[in-house]
Parts: structure tokens; C-alpha cells; sequence
């Protein structure tokens, strides 16, 4: 095909499927059914917001006479506390356990939705004390301990909205975003454990608010009882929130209400606050729980290993398990303290049921080998999830034989921070998955894959993801930036919202995402993704992770340069010539010879955002050989001396 005709090349060809269990299938909370269903999206929505409970009725499910700017659920009022927290101690489920709260050096909390209403009714009242009101910007930078969730509601409860700053983040980073949102006060701990260690934040704090004349007060929680500097500012929550009355009258607010502002750090510029408000938001966070996890929120046990940091804890450890009434486990640490099987311990131990976790993640498990998992009963699992970047079809098929058991499906969820919740995914009890495919649009979503002038693409066609009607928690803007809002997302095709993402249509007109479309290559004519060849590397059996980036080629415009870890069981000379070429032909058999990477560089990490995606960016930098750019965002900014201590061993055509 010419490179007139493509936007994106088809390459990898994927034979495995994979049915759901018939149990499953049987008992499925959604059914096949609520595609065709949800033809009347508005309508659909409308049932789906029955899950809620509302303390004003709607007049208009949705009001889309201004693009795009929406409004769900016009003229409703709700409170998400009370959603989440309160109706279900109304209805009787007080003694049932919210969290399960596992801490980093093994300590635990439980707390069970009557424990949790007074929690948050206390810390709503602090946060009155301490002056802050309906519509007030609330910064919140905690780690993964109970006063985070518990810290959201209670914004949520009052009308707050609240800004959560990921604790990795520094204090510049900090700073910045508390200047955006105008926050009031930031709510913070002294420290947290990571890595067997506990961590300073509160200094951070200091650091950021020394500088930020909207902050009014600093309060801290105790978590490691380490020293911190005390400030006139500072408020410890233990003298504040304990003494506070635990009965609090959620505030209804507006449908449109802001809920939360969370920043994504584009590739370019100055962080993106984005807005989330209420009713909508919590509909499809909701549902979307309810239907991808097939939650059954009498016996299920779920947890979701991201941090509270990102959309991902947002939506599925906070408002959407919690709006449904769910048990969940919260881990406070990282996955290998204080051993590699730590993960798998904590799910025999809860005996979690439905699992929730990242790409980067799983293929880090590959590398440190089977028998970790092994050693753990992880029988009770009966979905297991995906999200944050394309699961490569190899990092699927072992994520479903080695913690799924070989029976548990895999659910690949795509979306985004800006989508608020699971857009497209397969459904566990309907969808016969592919490894590596996310599938069809969820029941009431209208997304497609298309060419640059906006056509669809026929199925085995490649081209630009995009979302064509409004969602319920689609985004609202860009906090105080209208106008970047449109052209961020709406500008690149008419009419429709352009996630960035490359995707393409499989001849059965299933979807699969092929990563951002800034880091798709152009080789002798032909646009590849980098997810395609990273797949076909880590088809490997040696293989753990790889990562491909286009580096400037005098003779084919870029040429595929990759970078690849071992597994940990490989064995053998995984630097030697004979293993690189052994994977360059494994490429060029995979997917055609168009695909064969130019070089390959084993190495022993591979450089990451805190949120675990990749930084194509500075591998780049490295292909070309450049100095290596800005590497502030990585989550081991060590990594690139690693990498670049390995190049000596880079290897080039043969
Ligand atoms: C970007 C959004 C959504 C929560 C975590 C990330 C990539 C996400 C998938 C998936 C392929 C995926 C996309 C997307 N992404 N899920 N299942 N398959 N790619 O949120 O930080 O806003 O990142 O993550 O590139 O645009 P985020």
C-alpha cells in the first residue's frame, strides 16, 4: 500500500481468542444485549443515572447545544459523599467493609461504609472549620493511606472541589498546580512508606507553599511520625478532624458541579487542569465498574493497584467502587517490598476477585520471573483488568495464564484522564477477547477509528482514535482555559474529539490502540507503530519489555531503533550478536521485513513517567545519538545513565 492510501499500517496478525467462562457469561451483570440497548444514548445514560441517587430530578439528560461544552443531567442535584458513603449505611450496609487498607510496613486498617461516613463527616467539618466553601479549590498531595480517600469525600461533601497532586510529584510541580487552581489549603502527611522506607512530604510542602498566597493552611496528617518544620500555618488533622462533631449533612450541588480538577502533564507547556464535575462523572464511573468488572458488590473483592494520584485511583479505588457499594483493598506500598510476591500475597490474603493494574506492571512481573506468582493462591480471581498503555498481545496471554489462572478474562480498558472513565473494553461475560485488542466501545459510547480527513477507516484500516458523541464524563474543559480546551481535543476534525491515540479497525471491526500518534514512525513510507514492533519483541520468549523509537535514517526517512530487558528467566548470551539478530528476524518474521528494527540495545531498565508510561522522547534522544533531554518526569531519573553506560553494546545492521 502506498503511503497515500495508509494512515497507519496494519501489521501484527493476532489468531488467539479467547471466550468468556460460561459461569461468567450466565451470571453477567451486562449482557450482549446492552449494545443495542444503548442505541438511544441519551436514554441509556438516563437509566444509568438511576444508580444514583438524586436529591433533584434532571430535566434534560444532556444539553449539547453549545460544543463542545456539555452539560449532563441538566438541573439535577446530587452529592457524590452521599453516594458513595451515606445510601448505603441507609440501607443497611454500615457493617460492610469499604477498604481493606494494607500498609507498606504491614500494618492494616479496615473500614467498613459506617466507619467511612464518619470519617468523612468529621473531616467535612474541619475543612468548615477551617473556612473553606462550596466552590473552594482543595489541594490534596497524600500517599496511599485512608485520610486520601477519605479527604476527596469530604471536599465532595461540602462542595469542594478538590485537586489531588500525585505524591511523587516535587515541589515545583506542586506549586504550580496549586497556583492554577487557586487552592485554599493542601492537605498533606508528614511522610510515607516506599520501598521499606519512609519518605518525607510535608518538606515538599513547605517548599511549594512558601510561595502560593492562596494557601491559608497546611493540614498533616501523621503517617510516619517523622520530625517535620512546624509553620503557623499548619493544622495536625489529629487535633482537628477528631474533635470534630461525625455527623455532617451532605450538601446537594448542581449536576454540572465541579467534583475535581486533576492535571495531565502534556508532552508540551504548562500542565493541563482537568475538569471533572458530578452527576455525569460519577453515572459513568459507576457503570462502567459495575459493567467491565462485572462487580458483584456482595461477594466480589476488588482492588485497583493504581495510586489515588491519578484518574485511574480517581475513578476506580474511589467514586466508582465506592458509588457502587463495593469491598476494595487499598495498598499503601510498592510491589516488591518486601519481596517480589508481594501483590500476589496481599490477593490471597483478601482473596481479591476482580484485579485492576497496569501494562508496565505486568511485563515488570515477566521479567522477575513465573514462579513468583506461583507461590500464591490467586484462585479467588475472576476478572482481571488493564490499563494505561496497549497490552502487548504476549504481556496479555501471560497476565491471563499465570494470575488468571488461564480462566479469568482479561479486560484491556482504554481512556484517558480526560474521558473520566472505561470507554472502550471488552464486556467479561459477553466479549470473546484478543490479546492486545481493547475491543468495542462500552454501551453508550460513540468512538471510531478514522483517516485524516476525519472518514472512518474500513475495518483492517489504520488512522486516529476519536470519541463522536458527548459522555457523560467526558471532561468539561481545561480549568480556566476554555479555549485551549477546543483546541487541545476538538480542532484536529470537525466535530469530533481527537484522544491522540492511534488505533486501528481488525477485519471483524474490533479496536486496537497503537499507542500516541507523536510516537508513531514513518519507514521507507509506511507509518508503524512503535506498539506494534514493541508487541512483536516481547512475542519473544526472552523478552520482558521493549521500546521502539524512529530515529532519523539517511536512507529510509526513520529507521526502527529498539530498546529491550530480558526476561529474568532468559538465560544464555542475551547481549551477544546472535541474540540480536535472533530478535530482528523475529520482528521481521512477526510482522514483514518493513519492521525490522535497525538496531537493538539491550538494557536494564527502561526510562518511565511516574504513571509508568514510557519516554519515547528520551530514547530518541539516545537513537540519535543527542544529549538526552529534560528528565525531571521520570520516575528514576538514574535510568538514563543506566542506558546510556549499555551503548557501547548497540548493535547495527548486519
Ligand atoms: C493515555 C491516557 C486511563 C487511565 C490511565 C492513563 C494510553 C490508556 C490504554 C489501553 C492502549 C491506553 C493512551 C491514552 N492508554 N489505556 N487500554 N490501551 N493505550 O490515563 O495518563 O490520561 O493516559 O494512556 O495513550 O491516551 P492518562
Amino acid at each position: 500500500m502506498s503511503q497515500s492510501q495508509e494512515t497507519l499500517s496494519n501489521l501484527l496478525q493476532e489468531t488467539r481468542r479467547f471466550a468468556p467462562p460460561a459461569d461468567l457469561a450466565e451470571s453477567a451483570n451486562v449482557k450482549a444485549d446492552a449494545y443495542a440497548e444503548a442505541a438511544d444514548r441519551p436514554g441509556f445514560w438516563a437509566r444509568q443515572a438511576e444508580r444514583l441517587s438524586w436529591s433533584k430530578p434532571w430535566d434534560e439528560v444532556l444539553d449539547w447545544s453549545n460544543p463542545p461544552f456539555a452539560k449532563w443531567f441538566v438541573g439535577g442535584e446530587l452529592n457524590v459523599a452521599y453516594n458513595c458513603v451515606d445510601r448505603h449505611v441507609e440501607a443497611g450496609n454500615g457493617g460492610k467493609v469499604a477498604f481493606h487498607w494494607e500498609g507498606e510496613p504491614g500494618d492494616a486498617r479496615t473500614l467498613t461504609y459506617a466507619d467511612l461516613q464518619r470519617e468523612v463527616s468529621k473531616a467535612a467539618n474541619a475543612l468548615l472549620e477551617l473556612g473553606v466553601r462550596k466552590g473552594d479549590r482543595v489541594a490534596i498531595y497524600l500517599p496511599m493511606i485512608p485520610e486520601l480517600p477519605i479527604s476527596m469525600l469530604a471536599c465532595a461533601r461540602i462542595g469542594a472541589t478538590h485537586s489531588v497532586v500525585f505524591g511523587g510529584f516535587s515541589a515545583d510541580a506542586l506549586r504550580t498546580r496549586i497556583d492554577d487552581a487557586q487552592a485554599k489549603i493542601v492537605i498533606t502527611s508528614d511522610g510515607g512508606y516506599r520501598r521499606g522506607k519512609a519518605s518525607a512530604l510535608k518538606s515538599t510542602v513547605d517548599e511549594a507553599v512558601a510561595d502560593t498566597p492562596s494557601i491559608e493552611h497546611v493540614l498533616v496528617v501523621r503517617r510516619t511520625g517523622q520530625e517535620i518544620a512546624a509553620h503557623e500555618r499548619d493544622v495536625w488533622w489529629h487535633d482537628i478532624v477528631e474533635r470534630q462533631s461525625d455527623e455532617h449533612a451532605p450538601e446537594p450541588v448542581d449536576a454540572e458541579h465541579p467534583l475535581y480538577i486533576l492535571y495531565t502533564s502534556g508532552t508540551t507547556g504548562k500542565p493541563k487542569g482537568i475538569l471533572h464535575t458530578t452527576g455525569g462523572y460519577l453515572t459513568q464511573t459507576a457503570y462502567t465498574h459495575y459493567a467491565v468488572f462485572d462487580l458483584k458488590p456482595d461477594t466480589d473483592v476488588y482492588w485497583c493497584s493504581a495510586d489515588i494520584g491519578w484518574v485511574t485511583g480517581h475513578s476506580y479505588i474511589v467514586y466508582g467502587p465506592l458509588a457502587n457499594g463495593a469491598t476494595s483493598v487499598m495498598y499503601e506500598g510498592t510491589p516488591d517490598t518486601p519481596h517480589q510476591g508481594r501483590w500476589w500475597e496481599i490477593i490471597a490474603k483478601y482473596k481479591v476477585s476482580l484485579f485492576y493494574t497496569a501494562p508496565t506492571a505486568i511485563r515488570t512481573f515477566m521479567k522477575w520471573g513465573d514462579d513468583i506468582p506461583a507461590e500464591h493462591d490467586l484462585s479467588s480471581l475472576r476478572v482481571i483488568g488493564s490499563v494505561g498503555e496497549p497490552i502487548n498481545p504476549e504481556a496479555y496471554v501471560w497476565y491471563r495464564e499465570h494470575i488468571g489462572a488461564s480462566r479469568a478474562p482479561v479486560v484491556d480498558t482504554w481512556w484517558q484522564t480526560e474521558t473520566g472513565s472505561i470507554m472502550i473494553s471488552p464486556l467479561p461475560g459477553v466479549t470473546e477477547g484478543k490479546p492486545g485488542a481493547a475491543m468495542r466501545p462500552l454501551p453508550g459510547i460513540a468512538a471510531d477509528v478514522v483517516d485524516d480527513q476525519g472518514t472512518p477507516v474500513p475495518n483492517g484500516g489504520g488512522g486516529f482514535l476519536v470519541v463522536k458523541e458527548p459522555w457523560p464524563s467526558m471532561l468539561r474543559t481545561i480549568w480556566g482555559d476554555d479555549e485551549r480546551y477546543v483546541k487541545t481535543y476538538w480542532s484536529r476534525f470537525e466535530g469530533l474529539y481527537f484522544a491522540g491515540d492511534g488505533a486501528k479497525k481488525d477485519d471483524d471491526g474490533d479496536i486496537w490502540l497503537l499507542g500516541r500518534v507523536d510516537d508513531v514512525m514513518l519507514v521507507s513510507g509506511h507509518n508503524i507503530s512503535t506498539t506494534e514492533v514493541e508487541s512483536a519483541l516481547v512475542s519473544h520468549p526472552k523478552v520482558a519489555e521493549a521500546a521502539v523509537v524512529g530515529a532519523t535514517d539517511p536512507l529510509t526517512g526513520q529507521a526502527i531503533v529498539s530498546f529491550v530487558i530480558p526476561r529474568g528467566s532468559a538465560g544464555g548470551d542475551v547481549e551477544g550478536d546472535d541474540f540480536l539478530k535472533e530478535l530482528r528476524d523475529h520482528v521481521a518474521k512477526t510482522l514483514g521485513p518493513i519492521a525490522k528494527p535497525r538496531q537493538i540495545m539491550i538494557v536494564p531498565e527502561l526510562p518511565k513517567t511516574r504513571s509508568g508510561k514510557i519516554m519515547r522522547r528520551l530514547l530518541r534522544d539516545v537513537a540519535e545519538n543527542r544529549s538526552i533531554g529534560d528528565v525531571s518526569t521520570l520516575a528514576d531519573s538514574t535510568v538514563m545513565d543506566l542506558i546510556s553506560e549499555k551503548l557501547p553494546s548497540a548493535k547495527s545492521e548486519d
